[in-house]
């Protein structure tokens, strides 16, 4: 079965307001894509990493020109793609040489919070450093690192810190899958940005407080990218590291593709699509078969009726390669019959933007769950303004399950595990929810300004064999 539908509320698609900015080919000449290296380890023993990741700041050739100032991890722009193994413990010195305090966020990384998981309550001010120790516990999967200081995580999103984290396993190496990193094994990272004079941005310019967009789609930060294909099978490793774009992506000829991986692993089974919609933080692998090409052909990527990446066919050899119908199990733990089912509201848009009518407050506990028990969670998008728009709902610190959406199934490539979901506006969605590691953690709108504006709330796992832990938090004053 190929799917053919998007899956999504398509009145709620990036439309509210008239705030939509649709994107444009741009006329600048095709430049490579960007395939960003591989973080070199300082030192790795046979249990043990060590990484230095810098924030800092840089300049990147994005148009003809003159060269634009962006941000990255250990590069000018986005970042260096980490490389964990599964089961290791990872020794992270965290250098922060930006004009500003930062902090670093391990968007799907099943860590402790809230100093490992890097959100707000973790800075590292300008010119310092801090250190981090956690060991992975979780299956192969693509996620990735962002800055995360509040309230200031949109702009520096914006500016370029966020980069590819990939997660391996003994279960995903065993897979038919293309592996070979940058060869037939690549990170899509959607972005979009506005260029200002002199090929500057400038995010208070364009700043929306319901998400800042811009026409031009930059793609692992490359404008107009071309990628040469030399294998029949690539595997994209698809991010959605926008402010807050929606992405409708499909192929010329309406190539189809396979879905083998969500957010945090791998599907149940590989799902086929012709077109594969995307919220932002979302992350959906795919291998793109190019069987029916010879070389000389181009194959192109396209979000709506815009170009976003040239495929260039060469010569490759053939692979007949046939994914199994089974890829892996998914842990599907019992909802624990004590908890009841918690309720969390998303309501409003521009400035209005709130969570169980609260805006976000760093010293508030919104709530207390414990550790290793699984729960319900309805998560309600209330669509009380202007039609609407979709929230994409982020949890730290672990992967949930999707249950239901208004009742009906999940889409069929939310059947794997999960930290982003897309709720329509109207919709409730229902999730599992269980925590293997204990701290404080966010959940909020992926929106990064609606996160920034107030549309998130913090919960705290507790550890019964420690349910007197005590969490320093930061306030906005302490920032
Ligand atoms: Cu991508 Cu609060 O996270
Ligand atoms: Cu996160
Ligand atoms: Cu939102």
């Amino acid at each position: 079965k190929v799917y053919n539908n998007y899956f999504y509320d398509e009145p709620a698609f990036n439309t509210h307001d008239g705030g939509y900015i649709p994107l444009e080919e741009p006329n600048t000449p095709a430049m490579p894509l960007n395939i960003p290296a591989a973080l070199v380890p300082d030192k790795e023993t046979q249990t043990d990493m060590y990484y230095t990741v810098t924030a800092q700041p840089g300049e990147t050739q994005l148009l003809p020109g003159t060269k634009t100032k962006t941000w990255g991890y250990n590069a000018s722009l986005l970042g260096k793609t980490i490389i964990f193994k599964n089961g290791k413990t990872i020794h992270l010195h965290l250098e922060n040489k930006l004009p500003e305090l930062t902090t670093f966020h391990w968007h799907g990384l099943n860590i402790p919070g809230p100093i490992e998981d890097g959100g707000c309550h973790a800075p590292v001010y300008p010119d310092s450093s801090r250190d981090v120790t956690f060991k992975i516990n979780q299956p192969a999967a693509t996620c990735w690192l962002h800055a995360h200081p509040c309230p200031s995580t949109a702009s520096q999103v914006w500016h370029g810190l966020a980069t590819a984290v990939v997660i391996q396993d003994d279960i995903e190496s065993q897979l038919p899958f293309p592996r070979n990193y940058g060869v037939d094994d690549i990170p899509i990272i959607l972005q979009d940005r506005r260029f200002h004079a002199d090929n500057q941005w400038d995010y208070r310019e364009d700043y929306d407080p319901d998400g800042v967009q811009g026409p031009t789609p930059m793609i692992n930060g490359t404008v107009n990218p071309y990628f040469d294909v030399t294998t029949q099978r690539l595997r994209l490793r698809i991010l959605d590291g926008s402010n807050r774009r929606e992405w409708r992506l499909h192929f010329s000829d309406n190539l189809e593709f396979t879905q083998i991986a969500s957010d945090d692993g791998i599907l149940p089974e590989p799902v086929k699509f012709t077109r594969l919609m995307t919220t932002c933080a979302e992350r959906h692998e795919i291998i793109v078969d190019f069987s029916n090409y010879q070389a000389g052909d181009e194959v192109v990527l396209y979000s709506d009726e815009t170009p976003i990446v040239h495929f260039r066919i060469h010569e490759f050899a053939t692979d007949n390669t046939k994914l199994p119908e089974h890829l892996v199990d998914i842990p599907d733990p019992k909802v624990d019959a004590d908890l009841p089912v918690k309720h969390v509201v998303m309501s409003g848009m521009d400035e209005e933007v709130m969570m169980d009518d609260k805006k976000f407050d760093m010293q508030r506990i919104d709530y207390k769950m414990p550790l290793g028990k699984c729960q319900l969670w309805d998560i309600t998008n209330t669509n009380d303004m202007d039609g609407g728009m979709i929230h994409p709902y982020h949890m730290h610190g672990t992967a949930f399950r999707i249950i239901s959406r208004n009742g009906h199934a999940p889409y069929p490539n939310e059947r794997g595990l999960k930290d982003v979901v897309s709720v329509n506006p109207g919709e409730h969605v229902i999730l599992k929810v269980w925590y293997d590691v204990a701290g404080i953690f966010m959940y909020h709108c992926h929106i990064i300004e609606h996160e920034d504006g107030g549309m998130m709330a913090q919960l705290q796992v507790i550890d019964p064999q420690n349910p007197d832990a005590k969490y320093e938090l930061m306030d906005h004053h302490t920032l």
